[in-house]
Protein backbone atom coordinates (compact mmCIF):
# COMPACT_ATOMS: atom_id res chain seq x y z
CA UNK A 1 0.00 0.00 0.00
CA UNK A 2 1.64 3.44 -1.11
CA UNK A 3 1.45 6.20 1.86
CA UNK A 4 1.19 8.82 0.39
CA UNK A 5 -2.18 7.59 -1.72
CA UNK A 6 -3.52 6.71 1.42
CA UNK A 7 -2.33 10.07 3.24
CA UNK A 8 -3.71 11.12 0.04
CA UNK A 9 -7.08 9.53 0.79
CA UNK A 10 -7.57 10.66 4.36
CA UNK A 11 -7.05 14.55 3.50
CA UNK A 12 -9.74 14.25 0.48
CA UNK A 13 -11.70 12.66 3.21
CA UNK A 14 -11.16 15.55 5.77
CA UNK A 15 -12.22 17.89 3.30
CA UNK A 16 -15.47 15.96 1.51
CA UNK A 17 -16.41 15.26 4.85
CA UNK A 18 -17.81 18.78 5.21
CA UNK A 19 -20.12 17.85 2.13
CA UNK A 20 -22.66 16.46 4.84
CA UNK A 21 -23.09 20.45 5.33
CA UNK A 22 -22.19 21.90 1.87
CA UNK A 23 -24.34 19.43 -0.29
CA UNK A 24 -26.61 18.22 2.10
CA UNK A 25 -27.78 15.04 -0.01
CA UNK A 26 -24.08 13.44 -0.32
CA UNK A 27 -23.44 11.50 2.26
CA UNK A 28 -20.02 10.04 1.64
CA UNK A 29 -21.28 9.87 -2.49
CA UNK A 30 -18.62 12.30 -3.79
CA UNK A 31 -15.46 10.74 -1.73
CA UNK A 32 -16.43 6.88 -2.31
CA UNK A 33 -17.11 7.60 -6.05
CA UNK A 34 -13.55 9.59 -6.15
CA UNK A 35 -11.92 6.11 -4.47
CA UNK A 36 -13.76 4.15 -7.72
CA UNK A 37 -12.56 6.73 -10.18
CA UNK A 38 -9.04 6.24 -9.65
CA UNK A 39 -9.64 2.29 -9.50
CA UNK A 40 -11.54 2.29 -12.44
CA UNK A 41 -8.86 4.51 -14.48
CA UNK A 42 -5.80 2.59 -13.62
CA UNK A 43 -8.09 -0.73 -14.76
CA UNK A 44 -8.88 1.31 -18.17
CA UNK A 45 -4.99 2.33 -18.13
CA UNK A 46 -4.24 -1.43 -17.84
CA UNK A 47 -6.46 -2.43 -20.63
CA UNK A 48 -4.94 0.38 -22.85
CA UNK A 49 -1.92 -1.23 -22.50
CA UNK A 50 -0.09 1.82 -21.34
CA UNK A 51 2.87 1.72 -19.12
CA UNK A 52 4.84 4.49 -17.07
CA UNK A 53 5.31 5.21 -13.26
CA UNK A 54 2.24 7.85 -13.22
CA UNK A 55 -0.59 5.22 -11.40
CA UNK A 56 0.07 7.14 -7.84
CA UNK A 57 -0.88 10.90 -9.81
CA UNK A 58 -4.18 8.79 -11.55
CA UNK A 59 -5.69 7.21 -8.68
CA UNK A 60 -4.77 10.69 -6.50
CA UNK A 61 -6.45 12.48 -9.33
CA UNK A 62 -9.28 9.95 -9.61
CA UNK A 63 -10.00 10.56 -5.58
CA UNK A 64 -9.64 14.31 -5.60
CA UNK A 65 -11.38 15.27 -9.14
CA UNK A 66 -14.53 15.91 -7.50
CA UNK A 67 -13.18 17.82 -4.53
CA UNK A 68 -15.13 21.14 -5.96
CA UNK A 69 -17.97 19.93 -5.61
CA UNK A 70 -20.27 23.00 -4.79
CA UNK A 71 -18.32 25.68 -5.47
CA UNK A 72 -18.48 26.09 -9.43
CA UNK A 73 -16.86 25.60 -11.49
CA UNK A 74 -16.30 23.04 -9.33
CA UNK A 75 -13.13 21.76 -11.51
CA UNK A 76 -11.63 25.25 -11.17
CA UNK A 77 -12.21 25.58 -7.80
CA UNK A 78 -11.43 22.17 -6.88
CA UNK A 79 -7.31 21.90 -9.00
CA UNK A 80 -7.01 25.03 -7.03
CA UNK A 81 -7.52 23.64 -3.43
CA UNK A 82 -6.04 19.89 -4.72
CA UNK A 83 -2.81 21.66 -4.93
CA UNK A 84 -2.79 23.39 -1.81
CA UNK A 85 -3.84 20.27 -0.07
CA UNK A 86 -1.14 17.97 -0.80
CA UNK A 87 1.27 20.96 -1.40
CA UNK A 88 3.48 18.39 1.27
CA UNK A 89 3.21 15.56 0.00
CA UNK A 90 3.59 15.61 -3.90
CA UNK A 91 6.61 17.49 -6.22
CA UNK A 92 5.88 20.91 -8.25
CA UNK A 93 5.83 18.58 -11.33
CA UNK A 94 3.73 15.98 -9.59
CA UNK A 95 1.07 18.33 -8.28
CA UNK A 96 1.10 19.55 -12.02
CA UNK A 97 -0.31 16.51 -13.45
CA UNK A 98 -3.04 15.85 -10.23
CA UNK A 99 -3.82 19.43 -11.13
CA UNK A 100 -4.44 18.74 -14.77
CA UNK A 101 -6.48 15.55 -14.34
CA UNK A 102 -8.89 17.88 -11.93
CA UNK A 103 -8.73 20.55 -14.16
CA UNK A 104 -9.78 18.78 -17.33
CA UNK A 105 -11.87 15.78 -15.48
CA UNK A 106 -15.76 17.29 -16.85
CA UNK A 107 -13.87 18.95 -20.34
CA UNK A 108 -14.59 16.05 -22.22
CA UNK A 109 -13.86 16.28 -26.13
CA UNK A 110 -12.69 20.16 -26.05
CA UNK A 111 -9.02 19.42 -26.20
CA UNK A 112 -6.39 17.20 -26.92
CA UNK A 113 -5.92 15.89 -23.87
CA UNK A 114 -2.98 12.92 -22.45
CA UNK A 115 -4.07 10.15 -21.34
CA UNK A 116 -4.36 10.31 -17.81
CA UNK A 117 -7.45 13.23 -18.22
CA UNK A 118 -9.04 10.60 -20.69
CA UNK A 119 -9.04 8.13 -18.48
CA UNK A 120 -10.45 9.54 -15.72
CA UNK A 121 -12.92 11.48 -17.78
CA UNK A 122 -14.50 7.76 -19.06
CA UNK A 123 -13.72 7.04 -15.96
CA UNK A 124 -16.24 9.31 -14.21
CA UNK A 125 -18.44 8.99 -16.67
CA UNK A 126 -18.80 5.37 -16.19
CA UNK A 127 -19.40 5.05 -12.70
CA UNK A 128 -22.40 6.82 -12.67
CA UNK A 129 -24.11 3.83 -14.45
CA UNK A 130 -24.67 0.07 -14.21
CA UNK A 131 -26.68 -0.85 -10.72
CA UNK A 132 -24.91 2.68 -9.22
CA UNK A 133 -26.54 4.38 -11.92
CA UNK A 134 -30.12 3.04 -10.76
CA UNK A 135 -29.23 3.83 -6.80
CA UNK A 136 -28.10 7.28 -8.32
CA UNK A 137 -32.01 7.03 -9.92
CA UNK A 138 -33.69 6.26 -7.07
CA UNK A 139 -32.08 9.14 -5.08
CA UNK A 140 -33.27 11.30 -7.57
CA UNK A 141 -36.57 9.92 -7.76
CA UNK A 142 -36.93 10.51 -3.52
CA UNK A 143 -35.33 14.13 -3.96
CA UNK A 144 -37.93 15.04 -6.31
CA UNK A 145 -40.69 13.24 -4.87
CA UNK A 146 -41.64 11.19 -7.62
CA UNK A 147 -43.76 8.11 -7.42
CA UNK A 148 -42.72 4.44 -8.68
CA UNK A 149 -44.79 4.62 -11.95
CA UNK A 150 -43.78 8.19 -12.33
CA UNK A 151 -40.47 6.99 -12.43
CA UNK A 152 -41.16 4.36 -14.68
CA UNK A 153 -42.51 6.77 -17.35
CA UNK A 154 -39.31 9.29 -17.16
CA UNK A 155 -36.95 6.19 -17.42
CA UNK A 156 -39.09 4.36 -20.61
CA UNK A 157 -39.08 8.03 -22.27
CA UNK A 158 -37.40 8.68 -25.68
CA UNK A 159 -35.15 11.44 -24.16
CA UNK A 160 -34.19 9.47 -21.04
CA UNK A 161 -32.99 6.66 -23.40
CA UNK A 162 -31.48 9.16 -26.22
CA UNK A 163 -29.80 11.15 -23.05
CA UNK A 164 -27.75 8.42 -21.75
CA UNK A 165 -27.29 7.19 -25.07
CA UNK A 166 -25.35 10.35 -26.34
CA UNK A 167 -23.47 9.75 -22.98
CA UNK A 168 -21.52 7.23 -24.85
CA UNK A 169 -20.59 9.21 -27.98
CA UNK A 170 -18.22 11.54 -25.01
CA UNK A 171 -15.84 8.71 -24.07
CA UNK A 172 -12.24 8.59 -25.22
CA UNK A 173 -11.56 4.53 -25.56
CA UNK A 174 -13.47 1.99 -27.35
CA UNK A 175 -13.06 -0.24 -24.36
CA UNK A 176 -14.82 2.63 -22.29
CA UNK A 177 -17.33 2.91 -24.74
CA UNK A 178 -18.30 -0.90 -24.43
CA UNK A 179 -18.16 -0.56 -21.00
CA UNK A 180 -20.39 2.16 -20.38
CA UNK A 181 -22.78 0.51 -23.22
CA UNK A 182 -23.00 -2.55 -20.78
CA UNK A 183 -23.78 -0.85 -17.54
CA UNK A 184 -26.55 0.98 -19.57
CA UNK A 185 -27.92 -2.20 -20.65
CA UNK A 186 -28.23 -4.27 -17.12
CA UNK A 187 -29.46 -0.51 -16.08
CA UNK A 188 -32.41 -0.62 -18.42
CA UNK A 189 -32.84 -4.48 -18.15
CA UNK A 190 -33.44 -3.97 -14.21
CA UNK A 191 -35.42 -1.10 -15.08
CA UNK A 192 -38.03 -4.30 -17.13
CA UNK A 193 -37.78 -5.69 -14.33
CA UNK A 194 -38.86 -3.29 -12.07
CA UNK A 195 -41.57 -2.38 -14.64
CA UNK A 196 -43.06 -5.99 -14.38
CA UNK A 197 -43.31 -6.02 -10.56
CA UNK A 198 -45.14 -2.65 -11.37
CA UNK A 199 -47.59 -4.32 -12.87
CA UNK A 200 -47.92 -6.89 -9.82
CA UNK A 201 -46.24 -9.77 -12.26
CA UNK A 202 -44.37 -12.60 -11.11
CA UNK A 203 -41.12 -13.24 -11.54
CA UNK A 204 -40.42 -16.54 -10.33
CA UNK A 205 -40.36 -18.19 -13.61
CA UNK A 206 -38.82 -15.65 -15.31
CA UNK A 207 -35.93 -15.57 -13.13
CA UNK A 208 -35.13 -19.42 -14.53
CA UNK A 209 -35.04 -18.10 -17.47
CA UNK A 210 -33.09 -14.63 -17.15
CA UNK A 211 -32.38 -14.19 -20.82
CA UNK A 212 -36.14 -14.44 -21.61
CA UNK A 213 -36.86 -11.18 -19.31
CA UNK A 214 -34.12 -9.38 -21.10
CA UNK A 215 -34.96 -9.81 -24.50
CA UNK A 216 -38.37 -9.13 -24.02
CA UNK A 217 -40.05 -5.54 -25.01
CA UNK A 218 -42.33 -4.82 -22.14
FE1 LIG B 1 -17.17 12.78 -10.83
Amino acid sequence: MNDRVELSKGLALKKMEKFKFGLEKDKGFTYHHGIRVGKLALKLKNIIGIKDNLDELIEVGGIFHDIGKGSEPHNEFGAQITKEILKDLYSEDELNIIYDIVFYHNQRKKGNFPYYIKIIQDADMIDHYGVTGLWLDFSRVKDNGFSLNEFLEINDSEDNIQFHNNKVDLLNYDFSKKELETRIEIQRNIAKLFKRESCGDLLIDDFKNMGAIFNESL
